[in-house]
């Protein structure tokens, strides 16, 4: 009973094969291109404003190759999945995802589907199933742990997790400011606050250098700028992004010598669902889960968690509205409480799969809800056939 209530609301994403309704519709086809994750996020941001401004404009077709369902994914291409995501929550019924491996016609593929992999000649959707049950989490008191942005909202609320649960006596907090939260001067540990800008690979570097018996790795440093994506600029993508996707990639690098046992990523649910006014926030968090699974494939440590949204007011969240958190509601997407939240982190760190999705989700308002995000279709019981006769 105990391990059901851990795994409450914990959730990986499927793959299975499904045979989308197909559609001829005008439609443009925009390739998305290999590159550095800055340049080609920015490249198909520019490419959909120039399109989604222009309302009597064609149905878009997306194609990317390996950014999704794959074990070695191109990390540029994922994010501009996140990204992508969030167009579509924003212009419903505009956009079609693809990833192909060029063994389909992706033309036709506009119908009920807005996200698809083709795989040797075989459509897949991605849904929201299940996660098998986690192993017992293996912290030591000795381990020395690094948690980049540790001081903000739920940095503090897993470095108490840590200390109270799992008795880690070795801390490093970092954030640009440096300054200890006062939350947490009751605790009886080696808390240590760093002031370093963990985009800065030098000064990251530094950091890591210095410090001695490093076990583990917490990336939870993160910043939001929203903008609809017709308004949002390169300036306010590059700066999202930057905080969560150079410093993963720079830990990532830094740390390959270290043997670490965790390496965290704090993810968030709109890299898998979309959030409107969030593109590049979701392609900052799309990012992170790529990564993670090229670390898994790697046979590094890696656990991505992308989580909904926590109770806590936080830097990320405290600019949400009253009509933010009754969409939410009206989605099912209900609030992570710390004590489930710091449940939810050790059973998804004991799965020992590359990504999670942590969100407490009301299956009843779900089922009711006439338009059911498609990644959650699965999870809402099928209605039974009636038949009139
Ligand atoms: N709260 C939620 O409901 C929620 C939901 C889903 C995902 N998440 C994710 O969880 C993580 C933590 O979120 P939060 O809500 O706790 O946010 P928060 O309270 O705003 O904390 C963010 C932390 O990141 C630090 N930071 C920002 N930019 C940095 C940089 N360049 N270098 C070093 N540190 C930096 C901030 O400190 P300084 O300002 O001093 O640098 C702060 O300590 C984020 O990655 C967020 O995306 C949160």
């Amino acid at each position: 009973a105990e391990l059901t209530a851990r795994t409450d609301g914990l959730f990986q994403l499927s793959w299975p094969q499904v045979t989308p309704t197909t559609r001829t519709t005008e439609h443009t086809l925009i390739e998305v291109p290999t590159g550095n994750v800055h340049d080609v996020t920015e490249h198909i941001l520019t490419t959909l404003q120039t399109h989604l401004t222009n309302t009597t404009d064609n149905h878009l077709i997306i194609l990317t190759r390996n950014a999704v369902n794959t074990p070695t994914p191109d990390l540029a291409a994922a994010a501009v999945w996140g990204l992508v995501r969030t167009a579509q929550t924003e212009h419903p019924d505009r956009i079609t995802l693809i990833d192909t491996d060029d063994t389909l016609d992706p033309t036709t593929l506009t119908g009920n589907e807005p996200q698809l992999t083709i795989r040797n000649g075989k459509t897949h959707a991605p849904r929201l199933t299940k996660t098998p049950t986690p192993q017992p989490p293996t912290w030591h008191p000795d381990d020395t742990v690094l948690i980049t942005g540790g001081t903000g909202t739920l940095g503090t609320i897993l470095t108490r997790h840590l200390i109270e649960t799992h008795h880690i006596k070795n801390i490093i907090l970092v954030s640009r400011q440096g300054k200890t939260p006062h939350t947490l001067t009751d605790l009886n540990a080696n808390i240590t606050t760093t002031a370093c800008d963990t985009t800065n690979r030098e000064a990251l570097h530094q950091l890591i250098t210095n410090t001695p018996n490093l076990t583990a790795v917490i990336h939870t440093a993160g910043i939001v700028d929203d903008a609809l994506l017709t308004n949002l600029t390169p300036q306010q993508l590059h700066t999202v992004l930057a905080t969560k996707t150079d410093t993963a990639h720079h830990l990532h690098e830094l740390t390959q010598h270290l043997n670490l046992k965790a390496f965290v990523l704090y993810s968030s649910l709109a890299g898998t669902l979309g959030n409107p006014g969030q593109a590049n926030y979701a392609a900052a968090n799309a990012y992170l889960d790529a990564l993670a699974q090229h670390r898994h494939t790697q046979g590094l440590p890696a656990t991505s968690i992308a989580w909904g949204l926590w109770a806590n007011t936080s830097g990320t969240t405290q600019h949400l509205t009253t009509t933010d958190h009754a969409r939410l509601t009206r989605d099912g997407i209900t609030p992570i409480t710390t004590e489930h939240g710091t449940a939810l982190f050790d059973a998804a760190l004991g799965l020992n799969t590359p990504t999670t999705i942590a969100t407490p989700l009301n299956l009843t308002t779900i089922s009711k809800n006439p338009t059911t995000h498609p990644l959650l279709r699965n999870l809402i019981p099928r209605r039974t056939p009636t038949t009139t006769g």
